[in-house]
Protein backbone atom coordinates (compact mmCIF):
# COMPACT_ATOMS: atom_id res chain seq x y z
CA UNK A 1 0.00 0.00 0.00
CA UNK A 2 1.14 3.49 -0.92
CA UNK A 3 2.45 5.88 1.90
CA UNK A 4 1.77 9.62 1.61
CA UNK A 5 2.59 12.78 3.92
CA UNK A 6 0.16 15.70 3.59
CA UNK A 7 0.99 18.91 4.90
CA UNK A 8 -1.42 21.77 6.04
CA UNK A 9 0.55 24.93 6.08
CA UNK A 10 -0.67 28.75 7.18
CA UNK A 11 -1.24 29.77 3.27
CA UNK A 12 -5.44 29.94 2.57
CA UNK A 13 -6.61 26.87 0.73
CA UNK A 14 -6.77 24.25 3.86
CA UNK A 15 -9.68 23.02 1.28
CA UNK A 16 -6.89 21.51 -0.82
CA UNK A 17 -4.79 19.93 1.97
CA UNK A 18 -8.37 18.19 2.84
CA UNK A 19 -9.65 17.22 -0.68
CA UNK A 20 -6.16 15.56 -0.85
CA UNK A 21 -6.30 13.46 2.68
CA UNK A 22 -10.06 12.07 0.84
CA UNK A 23 -8.45 11.12 -2.36
CA UNK A 24 -5.11 9.30 -1.01
CA UNK A 25 -7.33 7.68 1.08
CA UNK A 26 -8.43 5.60 -1.64
CA UNK A 27 -5.15 5.16 -2.61
CA UNK A 28 -3.04 4.57 0.51
CA UNK A 29 -2.12 5.04 4.18
CA UNK A 30 -2.20 9.22 4.76
CA UNK A 31 -0.14 11.15 7.72
CA UNK A 32 -1.61 14.38 8.09
CA UNK A 33 0.49 17.38 9.85
CA UNK A 34 -1.18 20.94 10.65
CA UNK A 35 1.47 23.11 11.08
CA UNK A 36 0.09 25.79 14.04
CA UNK A 37 -0.61 28.38 11.38
CA UNK A 38 -1.98 25.72 9.21
CA UNK A 39 -4.94 24.38 12.01
CA UNK A 40 -5.72 28.14 12.45
CA UNK A 41 -6.35 29.08 8.83
CA UNK A 42 -8.37 25.99 8.92
CA UNK A 43 -10.35 26.61 11.79
CA UNK A 44 -10.84 30.21 9.97
CA UNK A 45 -11.50 29.16 6.70
CA UNK A 46 -13.56 25.71 7.10
CA UNK A 47 -14.50 25.77 10.57
CA UNK A 48 -12.63 23.26 11.65
CA UNK A 49 -10.53 22.90 14.64
CA UNK A 50 -7.82 20.34 15.09
CA UNK A 51 -8.61 18.89 18.68
CA UNK A 52 -5.34 18.06 20.88
CA UNK A 53 -6.69 14.72 20.94
CA UNK A 54 -8.31 12.13 18.76
CA UNK A 55 -7.66 14.19 15.56
CA UNK A 56 -7.63 11.09 13.39
CA UNK A 57 -11.32 10.77 14.37
CA UNK A 58 -12.43 14.37 14.34
CA UNK A 59 -10.57 14.58 10.72
CA UNK A 60 -12.34 11.77 9.28
CA UNK A 61 -15.85 12.93 10.65
CA UNK A 62 -15.34 16.54 8.97
CA UNK A 63 -14.36 14.36 5.41
CA UNK A 64 -17.79 12.27 6.42
CA UNK A 65 -15.13 9.28 5.89
CA UNK A 66 -15.32 5.57 7.82
CA UNK A 67 -13.41 5.64 10.71
CA UNK A 68 -11.74 2.42 9.81
CA UNK A 69 -9.40 4.60 6.97
CA UNK A 70 -5.45 4.40 7.79
CA UNK A 71 -5.23 7.89 8.63
CA UNK A 72 -2.86 9.00 11.20
CA UNK A 73 -2.66 12.86 12.04
CA UNK A 74 0.81 13.33 13.71
CA UNK A 75 1.37 16.63 16.01
CA UNK A 76 4.06 19.21 14.46
CA UNK A 77 5.60 19.57 17.72
CA UNK A 78 6.51 15.62 17.68
CA UNK A 79 9.93 15.72 16.38
CA UNK A 80 10.15 12.02 16.93
CA UNK A 81 7.55 10.84 15.14
CA UNK A 82 8.32 7.88 12.22
CA UNK A 83 7.63 9.75 9.09
CA UNK A 84 10.98 12.20 9.77
CA UNK A 85 13.38 9.54 9.76
CA UNK A 86 15.28 8.98 7.22
CA UNK A 87 14.84 5.29 7.14
CA UNK A 88 11.07 4.82 6.89
CA UNK A 89 9.80 5.26 3.38
CA UNK A 90 7.05 7.13 2.15
CA UNK A 91 6.00 7.50 -0.91
CA UNK A 92 5.45 10.62 -1.52
CA UNK A 93 5.24 14.20 0.48
CA UNK A 94 2.85 16.81 -0.12
CA UNK A 95 2.53 20.04 1.28
CA UNK A 96 -0.86 22.00 0.06
CA UNK A 97 -1.72 24.69 0.63
CA UNK A 98 1.69 25.78 0.99
CA UNK A 99 2.49 29.15 2.56
CA UNK A 100 5.62 31.40 1.46
CA UNK A 101 6.85 31.19 5.00
CA UNK A 102 6.80 27.31 4.89
CA UNK A 103 8.58 27.51 1.48
CA UNK A 104 10.90 30.37 2.15
CA UNK A 105 12.29 28.09 5.32
CA UNK A 106 12.47 25.16 3.30
CA UNK A 107 14.31 26.39 0.81
CA UNK A 108 16.74 27.46 2.93
CA UNK A 109 16.77 24.36 4.95
CA UNK A 110 15.92 26.04 8.32
CA UNK A 111 14.57 23.75 10.61
CA UNK A 112 11.18 23.70 12.54
CA UNK A 113 8.78 21.54 13.53
CA UNK A 114 7.60 18.01 12.25
CA UNK A 115 6.05 19.11 9.02
CA UNK A 116 9.22 21.17 8.08
CA UNK A 117 11.68 18.32 8.77
CA UNK A 118 9.22 15.73 6.88
CA UNK A 119 9.21 18.07 4.02
CA UNK A 120 12.96 18.36 4.30
CA UNK A 121 13.55 14.54 4.69
CA UNK A 122 11.75 13.99 1.34
CA UNK A 123 14.02 16.37 -0.42
CA UNK A 124 17.15 15.03 1.18
CA UNK A 125 16.15 11.24 0.84
CA UNK A 126 15.24 12.37 -2.87
CA UNK A 127 11.78 11.31 -2.78
CA UNK A 128 8.55 12.89 -4.22
CA UNK A 129 7.72 16.49 -3.25
CA UNK A 130 4.83 18.48 -4.24
CA UNK A 131 4.58 21.69 -3.08
CA UNK A 132 1.43 23.65 -3.70
CA UNK A 133 1.90 27.10 -3.04
CA UNK A 134 -0.83 30.14 -2.39
CA UNK A 135 0.38 33.85 -2.37
CA UNK A 136 -0.18 36.60 -4.66
CA UNK A 137 1.26 38.59 -5.75
CA UNK A 138 4.76 36.76 -5.51
CA UNK A 139 7.72 38.57 -4.60
CA UNK A 140 11.34 38.16 -6.08
CA UNK A 141 12.05 36.18 -2.60
CA UNK A 142 8.92 34.12 -3.06
CA UNK A 143 9.92 33.05 -6.81
CA UNK A 144 13.59 32.57 -5.64
CA UNK A 145 12.54 30.21 -2.98
CA UNK A 146 10.09 28.28 -5.22
CA UNK A 147 12.72 27.97 -7.84
CA UNK A 148 15.52 26.67 -4.97
CA UNK A 149 12.83 23.75 -4.28
CA UNK A 150 12.26 23.05 -7.91
CA UNK A 151 15.94 22.86 -8.51
CA UNK A 152 16.52 20.31 -5.74
CA UNK A 153 13.77 18.76 -6.98
CA UNK A 154 10.30 19.45 -5.83
CA UNK A 155 7.25 19.39 -8.27
CA UNK A 156 5.15 22.75 -7.49
CA UNK A 157 1.59 22.35 -9.06
CA UNK A 158 0.51 26.22 -8.24
CA UNK A 159 -2.99 26.59 -6.47
CA UNK A 160 -3.94 28.21 -9.72
CA UNK A 161 -7.44 26.71 -10.93
CA UNK A 162 -8.24 27.03 -14.14
CA UNK A 163 -11.31 28.26 -16.10
CA UNK A 164 -11.23 26.21 -19.60
CA UNK A 165 -13.61 23.33 -17.49
CA UNK A 166 -16.14 25.64 -16.42
CA UNK A 167 -16.30 25.04 -12.88
CA UNK A 168 -19.25 26.34 -11.26
CA UNK A 169 -18.64 25.80 -7.44
CA UNK A 170 -15.69 26.05 -5.42
CA UNK A 171 -15.47 22.61 -4.95
CA UNK A 172 -14.93 22.38 -8.77
CA UNK A 173 -12.03 24.65 -7.94
CA UNK A 174 -10.39 22.97 -5.25
CA UNK A 175 -10.93 19.63 -7.73
CA UNK A 176 -9.06 20.90 -10.59
CA UNK A 177 -6.19 21.79 -8.42
CA UNK A 178 -6.04 18.92 -5.71
CA UNK A 179 -7.08 16.67 -9.44
CA UNK A 180 -3.60 18.07 -10.78
CA UNK A 181 -1.41 17.26 -7.86
CA UNK A 182 -2.92 13.59 -8.04
CA UNK A 183 -2.00 13.69 -11.74
CA UNK A 184 1.75 14.40 -10.71
CA UNK A 185 1.71 11.74 -8.00
CA UNK A 186 0.09 9.25 -10.25
CA UNK A 187 -2.90 8.68 -8.70
CA UNK A 188 -6.37 7.96 -10.15
CA UNK A 189 -9.23 10.22 -9.79
CA UNK A 190 -12.30 11.41 -10.93
CA UNK A 191 -12.03 15.03 -9.86
CA UNK A 192 -12.87 16.36 -13.17
CA UNK A 193 -13.49 15.51 -16.69
CA UNK A 194 -10.15 15.34 -18.78
CA UNK A 195 -10.12 18.17 -21.44
CA UNK A 196 -11.60 16.72 -24.74
CA UNK A 197 -12.27 12.67 -23.30
C1 LIG B 1 -6.44 33.88 7.22
C2 LIG B 1 -4.99 33.83 6.80
C3 LIG B 1 -4.67 33.57 5.49
C4 LIG B 1 -3.34 33.52 5.08
N1 LIG B 1 -3.07 33.24 3.77
C5 LIG B 1 -1.78 33.15 3.37
C6 LIG B 1 -1.49 32.79 2.02
O1 LIG B 1 -2.36 32.57 1.18
N2 LIG B 1 -0.19 32.66 1.67
C7 LIG B 1 0.84 32.84 2.57
O2 LIG B 1 2.00 32.68 2.19
N3 LIG B 1 0.58 33.21 3.86
C8 LIG B 1 -0.70 33.35 4.28
N4 LIG B 1 -0.97 33.67 5.59
C9 LIG B 1 0.15 33.97 6.51
C10 LIG B 1 0.75 32.70 7.11
O3 LIG B 1 -0.22 31.96 7.83
C11 LIG B 1 1.91 33.09 8.06
O4 LIG B 1 2.97 33.66 7.32
C12 LIG B 1 2.42 31.95 8.89
O5 LIG B 1 3.41 32.42 9.79
C13 LIG B 1 3.03 30.86 8.04
O6 LIG B 1 3.39 29.77 8.89
P1 LIG B 1 3.44 28.26 8.37
O7 LIG B 1 4.89 27.92 8.25
O8 LIG B 1 2.75 27.47 9.42
O9 LIG B 1 2.74 28.21 7.10
C14 LIG B 1 -2.30 33.75 6.02
C15 LIG B 1 -2.64 34.01 7.36
C16 LIG B 1 -3.96 34.06 7.74
C17 LIG B 1 -4.29 34.35 9.17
Amino acid sequence: MDRYTVIITGASGSAYGFRLVEQLLRAGEVTLIFTRSGADVTAHELGFTVPETAAREAVLRFLDLRGDLPLRVASDDDLFDAVVSGTSTGDATVVAPASMGFVGALSSGVGGGLARRAADVALKERRPLVVVPRETPLSLIHLRSLTALAEAGAIVVPAMPAFYQRPVSIDDMVNFVVGRVLDVLGVEHELYVRWRS
